[in-house]
């Protein structure tokens, strides 16, 4: 459980919030690239962490973030005309570059230089994975764009979707980090027999990235898993993303819970393998099998299937055949974190058991954190962009291998991790 007040702290995100502090020091995927530009189409409303945005394209392809607030009187830049160099607000004319200078006020004349005196609040971006990500924290303090993999490889090797889900960010994370529900709430994606079925035991280490999950499971003496060990190894990469533990020869996922406000979400998936293209094959498998990149409204990025039709779930083949009835792993993990007795968990009421100790693990950390910023103490992860470039784990092998040994081996050239003994 965590206390009411704790509960606040991690869960609020909006300006001058700790959390939302903690959050604006880490650039953050803040729409997919495909949602913003060309000029012509004129710009893209973006809300995260409780700050309505404008996102537009000039003609060098560059991307501006800028507040949706004109800051003359307030008219929504929405309406804005994208001019290739600034958006223009429409009411009275006033300019704005991507940085959020004023170059021109046509009603205001030259002599009172008054243009020098308006500034629109505006924040860096990086485009990369087919997504725009921003840093929206303090300019003296903003770090190095993280050195994730699939930043590394080439754009066909990428694949990037969002969803919009109707809770707070934390009970995503949470699901994510949540290894013991595998095999339960998705009991029938697993491989029958497979040792994901059994229980596991856990152990969390901390990295520079933030933490990193381990579940170990032991094959049975008598069984084909005898001396064999199972590891599941999910980076916690701070503050809310999570690599889903995947085996080698599959692409790597990296999933991250951007807050629009304090009770929805954007959930980002970004799918990519180093040694190849992502293929038709991939995508079906993405789309059909697991369902990780969910199909969306293209315009509200609302899953097909919501709470607002109980997620397509069939009640016949959740008595006959599956544990959910509800199609596919993304959404059985969205149903079951969209209502945790509402959008936001009141968490003083939980019950946590042994399994629930990465959960633990993680809102503590992030709770020291947290407290140690409103301390004026910086995070050190976020200037630690090296220790990004990581993979997740999901292997069978032999029990005297250690996890160290393990982890190791599936990370990609020139992983610069350092490891807690
Ligand atoms: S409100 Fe934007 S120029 Fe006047
Ligand atoms: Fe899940």
């Amino acid at each position: 459980m965590l206390s009411i007040e704790d509960n606040e702290l991690l869960t609020r995100t909006g300006p001058g919030t700790a959390m939302g502090d903690l959050f604006r020091r880490f650039w953050l995927p803040v729409a997919l690239s495909k949602e913003v530009g060309p000029t012509e189409k004129g710009p893209t409303k973006v809300t995260v962490l409780g700050e309505k945005l404008i996102a537009f394209r000039n003609k060098d392809n560059t991307v501006g973030l800028v507040d949706a607030r004109c800051p003359h009187r307030l008219a929504n830049l929405y309406w804005g005309r994208n001019e290739g160099d600034g958006l223009r607000c429409v009411y009275h004319g006033w300019k704005f570059d991507k940085e959020g200078n004023c170059l021109d006020q046509p009603a205001e004349s030259e002599e009172t230089c008054f243009k020098q005196h308006v500034k629109l609040k505006a924040y860096p971006t990086h485009e990369v994975a087919g997504a725009i990500w921003a840093y929206m924290g303090p300019a003296d303090k903003k770090p190095p764009f993280p050195e994730f993999e699939f930043t590394l490889v080439p754009s066909d090797h990428v694949y990037a979707s969002k969803r919009l889900q109707l809770c707070n960010w934390l009970q995503n994370l949470e699901g994510e980090l949540d290894t013991a529900h595998v095999q339960q709430l998705h009991q029938h994606e697993v491989v029958p027999g497979s040792m994901v079925a059994l229980a596991p035991r856990y152990e969390i280490k901390d990295t520079g990235f933030g933490m990193l999950m381990i579940a170990k499971r032991e094959g049975k003496d008598g069984t084909p898993h005898a001396g064999k060990i199972n590891w599941r190894m999910t980076p916690y990469i701070m503050p809310s993303g999570t690599l889903i533990p995947q085996t080698p020869e599959r692409p790597q996922h990296l999933t991250f819970a951007v807050p629009i406000d304090d009770v929805t979400m954007m959930g980002y998936t970004v799918s990519w393998r180093a040694d190849r293209p992502i293929t038709g094959e991939d995508m079906r498998r993405f789309t059909e099998d697991d369902i990780l990149h969910l199909r969306v409204d293209p315009e509200t990025f609302l899953p097909v299937a919501n709470i607002h039709n109980d997620y397509l779930i069939d009640r016949k083949s959740q008595a006959t055949e599956t544990m959910t009835g509800i199609p596919g792993l993304r959404l059985q993990d969205v149903a079951v974190q969209e209502d945790q007795d509402g959008p936001i968990a009141p968490r003083h009421l939980e019950k946590l058991g042994s399994t629930d100790l990465a959960i633990v693990m993680m809102r503590r950390k992030l709770l020291t954190t947290v407290k140690g910023l409103q301390n004026g103490q910086e995070p050190p992860q976020p200037s630690d962009s090296e220790s990004f470039k990581c993979r997740s784990v999901f292997a069978e092998v032999s029990s005297d291998l250690s996890w160290q040994d393990v982890f190791k081996s599936v990370q990609p050239a020139g992983s610069k991790v350092a490891l807690e003994a």
